[in-house]
């Protein structure tokens, strides 16, 4: 597994293998790899001859408030699972080598980030839009694997990759979930375990609006007050916000005809986790 550090060694990395005819899938993520992100490898390693992970903590997408100083790290054990995973490059470059000395160049898209998490996180789409693409240019990929968990995220990326004409493949993993119910996150590593027992309230009250949108239920705002009304009764919880809407557009749904991606953030302690699934009505 080679690791190479720099812009230009992994350009020219990736070039050479394309030069024998080679394909790359790509799994671009911040480190601190768990079950999910192997999960992503392994959704990756069959679609094309060569596996590209890439581990950078990019400081573009947080706010000025938010816990990148605090995220994360484990290279050593990052490389051990990528390994075990198959894969044939790790792009691990700092600060200074993506971003630097006068960059200026952001990638902003005009509605996707204005809903749920880019709320009350504005800076965090345009930093994920700029780091990718840069990314994609530098790994050039012929397929990446994004996880399904930041359904957002996905869609910007999708969008972005339609937007820019990259010739690239996008795949969403699904979101794999701890025995009980969390989704996994590196930001679940922050929690008490008394935190971690609250933290189960983003998927029960997923799986309660579920069961009322199948019983019959088509008003968000009910279904809303309800999943408002389980997390609350944890405590350590702080709901930033539970929003039914379009699974294209993002656009907030009142009625439910057709089928939704239910979403919600949910601060417990100092880990914000976010959880979602897509919901159908009874036909
Ligand atoms: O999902 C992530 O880990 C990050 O947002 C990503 C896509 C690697 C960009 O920094």
């Amino acid at each position: 597994m080679n690791v190479l550090k720099t812009k230009e060694d992994m350009q020219a990395w990736s070039l050479a293998k394309k030069r024998e005819g080679k394909t790359i899938s790509f799994v671009p993520t911040m480190g601190y790899l768990h079950a999910g992100h192997v999960s992503l490898l392994e959704l990756g390693r069959p679609l094309s001859d060569e596996l590209v992970l890439s581990i950078f903590v990019n400081p573009t997408q947080f706010g000025p408030n938010e816990d990148l100083d605090a995220y994360p790290v484990n290279i050593e054990n990052d490389l051990k699972l990528a390994e075990q995973a198959g894969v044939t490059a790790v792009f691990l470059p700092n600060k200074e080598e993506m971003y630097g000395e006068n960059y200026q160049t952001r990638v902003a898209l005009d509605h996707l980030p204005h809903h749920l998490c880019g709320k009350s996180r504005p800076v965090h789409f345009g930093g994920v839009a700029t780091v990718v693409t840069k990314l994609f240019n530098i790994v050039m990929p012929d397929v990446a694997v994004f996880g399904k968990k930041d359904y957002q995220q996905l869609r910007v990326i999708r969008q972005l990759t339609r937007d820019l004409d990259f010739n690239i493949e996008i795949i969403g993993g699904d979101i794999v979930r701890e025995p009980d119910g969390l989704a996994m996150s590196s930001r679940n590593a922050y929690m008490t375990p008394e935190q971690r027992k609250s933290a189960l309230c983003l998927s029960r009250s997923i799986g309660l609006a579920r069961k009322a949108v199948e019983a019959g239920e088509t008003s968000a705002a009910a279904l809303i007050r309800e999943m408002e009304a389980h997390i609350q009764s944890f405590d350590h919880t702080d709901i930033d916000y539970i929003e039914f809407c379009d699974p294209v557009t993002l656009d907030p749904v009142e009625t439910i005809e057709d089928q939704v991606v239910v979403a919600l953030a949910v601060q417990v302690g100092k880990s914000r986790l976010i959880d979602n699934a897509l919901i159908d009505p009874p036909q």
